[in-house]
């Protein structure tokens, strides 16, 4: 892809040696192990983008009134560069990421941050750091482009001044678990997101908001949490940082509808259109949480999985409330699960034919 920004690039001077870094990037596990630059682009009312730079990943300085501290308008995207067979590096639907950081911003009332800056961005880090992608095998490298409000201000208002960096970091497995599935909490305390609030916005805010629950999960033995919505509590709606979908019988799935709670994921969307090229039947409709234990006693629901960037397609094999614990599929992993998960995994590392036209090489 041509690079429509000039970046300047300032490459850092004591590269990571490549023995050291192979070894860093035998077992990354997940969001530890960084890559070595940074993209940094920043917004001045008046003046709009500008000073699109590549530099050696470093601490920031910020004046400690810089409105993201205070009132915590950021947002940020989650995407993943691939090795392909042939050692390209790939990446998949970044315009969609593009385009819903520009939602996010809207929502945040921050700049908007044109859609070709931030590919070029993406490309420029993926670029300068592709010796950082894991091999097919042990993982991807995982993109966190963000935007921040820099400006110093406490006066509550939208900020006139912001940046927008790229960070990346080598990605395993999101899950530190053996293989299989994880365990979830429903949460019945506390919601992530309401109506009218920013649940469908990529916002710190929503993660921070996630945490006790999250704790309370870990305190029961689980990996994840499960948000009901917050008027009736007995809708299911995301997780902790990743949608969910349910397998049934009948070669249906389902999963909850976007009506502004939920993230529009991206591996959401399109796990949704792999389902539907395989004859599945797709349903986005609400689902109770009472109606998933019935299903699950009965038979009729099969499987259930967790998806996103991060996570990929991670297979759930029980859900535990305060009220007891239900077992999907006798705790394994399903079939419909593994053939999903197989078949996006194949087109995002490049081994399958790209019919949807999805993977972007750098
Ligand atoms: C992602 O899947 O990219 C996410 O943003 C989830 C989480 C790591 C925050």
């Amino acid at each position: 892809t041509p690079t429509r920004t000039a970046f300047q690039i300032t490459p850092k001077a004591d590269r990571v040696p490549a023995a050291e870094r192979a070894e860093l990037l035998a077992s990354p596990g997940f969001g530890r192990v960084f890559s070595e630059h940074m993209a940094v682009v920043t917004y001045t009312e008046g003046k709009g983008w500008h000073t699109p730079q590549i530099l050696p990943r470093q601490p920031l300085t910020l004046d400690p009134a810089a409105s993201v501290l205070h009132y915590a308008q950021e947002i940020f995207e989650g995407m993943k560069a691939y090795r392909a067979p042939n050692g390209e590096a790939l990446l998949f639907r970044p315009d969609a990421n593009a385009r819903r950081f520009r939602h996010s911003a809207e929502r945040m009332a921050m700049a908007q941050l044109p859609e070709d800056l931030f590919l070029d961005a993406v490309t420029q880090l993926v670029t300068i750091d592709k010796d950082w992608i894991p091999a097919a095998d042990v993982g991807t490298l995982y993109i966190r482009p963000f935007m921040i409000a820099t400006e110093a201000a406490l006066g509550v208002k939208p900020a006139a001044e912001f940046k927008f960096l790229v960070i990346a970091c080598a990605a395993g497995e999101y899950f530190s678990k053996d293989a299989g599935p994880v365990s979830v909490w429903v949460e019945e305390r506390t919601v992530r997101a309401s109506r009218g609030g920013t649940g469908e916005a990529k916002c710190g805010g929503n993660y921070a908001a996630s945490l006790t629950a999250q704790m309370e999960a870990k305190e029961h033995g689980c990996h994840q949490v499960l948000f009901l919505d917050a008027i009736e509590r007995k809708w299911i709606e995301e997780m902790g940082g990743m949608n969910i979908v349910m397998v049934f019988d009948d070669g249906t799935i389902l999963t909850p509808p976007l009506e502004g709670t939920i993230l529009r994921g991206i591996t959401r969307d399109s796990l949704l259109t792999l389902a539907r090229d395989k004859g599945l039947t797709v349903r986005e409709e609400p689902y109770a949480i009472d109606q998933l234990y019935a299903d699950a006693k009965s038979g009729h629901l099969k499987e259930v999985f967790a998806c996103g960037t991060a996570a990929v397609v991670t297979p759930i094999g029980t859900l535990k409330s305060a009220e007891g614990t239900c077992v999907i599929n006798g705790g394994k992993t399903g079939e419909v699960t593994t053939a999903l998960r197989k078949a996006l995994c194949d087109i995002q590392y490049g081994r399958a034919d790209d019919a949807h036209g999805w993977v972007k090489r750098v």
